[in-house]
């Protein structure tokens, strides 16, 4: 029988019909039953399916060592947000998970209570908090990797040269306690000089993420956290980009002073709950 359009689905899944590999076979039925789907209820034009075609070819060249595309697209199309839910669903009040972001590097090693802020300069301000299991049992020795932006927006690995700023692996002490300073973090756009920012233009979606840090946190006998501290008050917490946003994660930025460097400072606390393995 000819291919056609009420027998398209069902010859395209018995094409199926000899996968061994259980998972793969749903993961196929299941795409081809959704994108057929799309197909007949949008029914586009070939004109409208070449540009989607060459949408997706541009992102792929996009894509390099140090820029990942497809990753952005499935950012703020909220795919990245959807699979972290579905893959960390929360079993007691352990800190909730966010996305990783395509800024994470390597890190130097601080010890507590360092500036990670090398060469950048802006608003001082002291990071403290606690990490703790879910009995608010502190857990000492946990590996902290913190990484955020500069005042202008920018991470470190977007910039000219291999200037490391702006990160650091630190570890937590005795008490569960850990401490650094830095500069305030500020609202920034993901990158927009992709077809990923040619797509939010076109759909009016601005390209902001709300103020944060992120945080990678390991310990021996618990899951690998990944996750950010989101600042109070930002005018882009309500709609960010990537859907990131836990209310869970949002904390007060609040005015002090650092006795030890003699100058003002924001203070920013964030305690982390880490889940047993
Ligand atoms: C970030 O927070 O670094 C980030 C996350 C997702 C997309 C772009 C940037
Ligand atoms: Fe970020």
């Amino acid at each position: 029988m000819d291919f056609n359009e009420s027998n398209a689905t069902e010859a395209v899944l018995d094409s199926f019909s000899k996968i061994e590999d259980k998972r793969l076979k749903q993961i196929m039925n299941s795409l081809i039953t959704h994108l057929h789907q799309v197909v007949k209820e949008v029914e586009p034009t070939e004109d409208e399916w070449m540009k989607a075609i060459m949408f997706l070819t541009k992102t792929g060249q996009k894509c390099d060592d140090r820029r990942q595309e497809f990753i952005l697209l499935s950012d703020v199309l909220g795919v990245s947000m959807l699979l972290d839910a579905i893959n960390n669903r929360k079993s007691k009040d352990e800190t909730e998970t966010t996305v990783l972001g395509p800024f994470h590097a390597p890190s130097p090693t601080v010890t507590n209570g360092e500036n990670i802020a090398k060469s950048v300069v802006g608003d001082n301000c002291i990071v403290s908090g606690n990490i703790m299991n879910t009995d608010k049992n502190p857990i000492s020795g946990a590996s902290i990797e913190v990484w955020q932006s500069g005042p202008d927006g920018l991470y470190d690995v977007q910039k000219d040269g291999d200037v490391v700023d702006l990160r650091a692996t630190l570890s937590s002490l005795k008490d569960g306690s850990y401490l650094f300073r830095t500069v305030k973090p500020q609202y920034y756009p993901i990158p927009v000089d992709g077809p990923v920012g040619d797509l939010l233009n076109n759909l009016d979606r601005h390209p902001y993420r709300p103020a944060h840090i992120h945080f990678m946190v390991k310990a021996d006998g618990y899951k690998d956290l990944v996750t950010h501290v989101f600042i109070d008050g930002d005018k882009y917490l309500e709609s960010d980009t990537v859907f990131a946003v836990k209310k869970s994660l949002i904390r007060q930025l609040d005015e002090g002073f650092d006795e030890d460097n003699n100058q003002k400072c924001y203070n920013l606390n964030f305690d982390i709950i880490m889940e047993k393995n």
